[in-house]
């Protein structure tokens, strides 16, 4: 008889996930929920054969010289895989997978509940309501952006760039442009009544700019003062792809100095830190990395992830596997 695989879950999982995962082979689960050290995940690759990380994982190449790897397979709880060095897994024969598709629309809808709440100031009424300022209604008090009409610029045309797309145009009436490294296949771009443009043409022209790209070498930053300086005053930037996409200390300034109008965040660059600075601009909302976070979606994640070691189990071909 063959060994039961052993399986490590660094993070705690959706309790109807975790059920059907011990069916595939001995599991060790993290209740403590704390992210593991560099050094504990060092040391798990040499004690497990699979892996299941998610994004408080890094797993760079440090983390991955590891000797006597034991581990074969990287079962990401998340589409995002910017926290694995793919090179170094490449080399160490390890697969990686994610979960695609599954986030989409919970992804999504943070994205539409972000650019609402910055331009409605939501997160500044609601404080002012909970804090006992609020006087009453007023002809002038609060004033704020409409959304409904406005232009869209979406960098990253993908899944969840697509989704949003259609929620804000179908929905709001939004006019939408993106850029993309490929452009849309005709009958969405014809759905969506929308053109692909450059970064700064994009940047120059759009209401509200919301970004749904990969974090790689080449997107890091890709939002800094240069490209910021693009943006128009009344405009606003709402990131719920990766942290790094965004220079922050280039995103305060631009804040503080008013050249854009406000921004909606649910991902940093040093997660869970903020930037000095962002937490005392009103015209920011900030969300804890929750694009994601709904039970129907958390549990889609881990069942996909399940999908992928039933198939490493089997020896079948991977079904999300990623690769350089
Ligand atoms: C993802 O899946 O990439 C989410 O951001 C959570 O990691």
């Amino acid at each position: 008889m063959t060994n039961p695989l052993k399986i490590l879950v660094t993070r705690r999982w959706p309790e109807t996930v975790k059920a059907k995962l011990t069916a595939l082979g001995e599991v060790t689960l993290n209740e403590a929920d704390q992210p593991l050290t560099g050094d504990e995940l060092t040391q798990a690759l040499q004690d497990y054969d699979v892996i299941c990380p998610t994004v408080t994982d890094r797993l760079d190449a440090q983390v991955l010289q590891a000797e006597d790897v034991r581990t074969r397979l990287l079962a990401n709880f998340g589409v995002g895989f910017n926290h694995i060095d793919l090179s170094a897994t490449q080399r160490l024969g390890i697969a990686v997978t994610n979960t695609p598709g599954v986030l989409t629309a919970a992804t999504a809808e943070i994205t539409l509940t972000l650019m609402l709440m910055t331009a409605r100031r939501a997160a500044e009424g609601e404080r002012h309501v909970r804090s006992g300022r609020w006087q009453g209604w007023s002809p002038t008090h609060m004033l704020s952006t409409q959304v409904s009409g406005r232009v869209l610029g979406i960098v990253g045309m993908g899944r969840i760039g697509v989704a949003v797309a259609r929620m804000a145009y179908h929905g709001l009436g939004m006019q939408i442009v993106y850029t993309s490294r490929s452009p849309l296949d005709e009958a969405l771009a014809r759905e969506l009544k929308t053109s692909h443009l450059s970064l700064p043409e994009l940047l120059a022209g759009s209401d509200f700019v919301s970004l749904h790209c990969p974090a790689t070498p080449e997107t890091r930053h890709l939002l800094n003062t240069e490209t910021l300086a693009l943006m128009q005053p009344h405009a606003f930037l709402i990131n719920t792809a990766r942290g790094d996409i965004v220079d922050e200390t280039a995103l305060v300034t631009a804040l503080q100095q008013q050249q854009i109008a406000g921004a909606g965040l649910d991902v940093y660059e040093h997660e869970p830190q903020l930037q000095s600075g962002l937490d005392t601009l009103e015209q920011v909302v900030l969300l804890p990395h929750m694009g994601s976070g709904t039970r129907q979606t958390r549990e889609a994640m881990g069942l996909r992830a399940l999908d992928n070691i039933a198939a490493f189990a089997a020896g079948r071909s991977l079904p999300d596997e990623v690769k350089l």
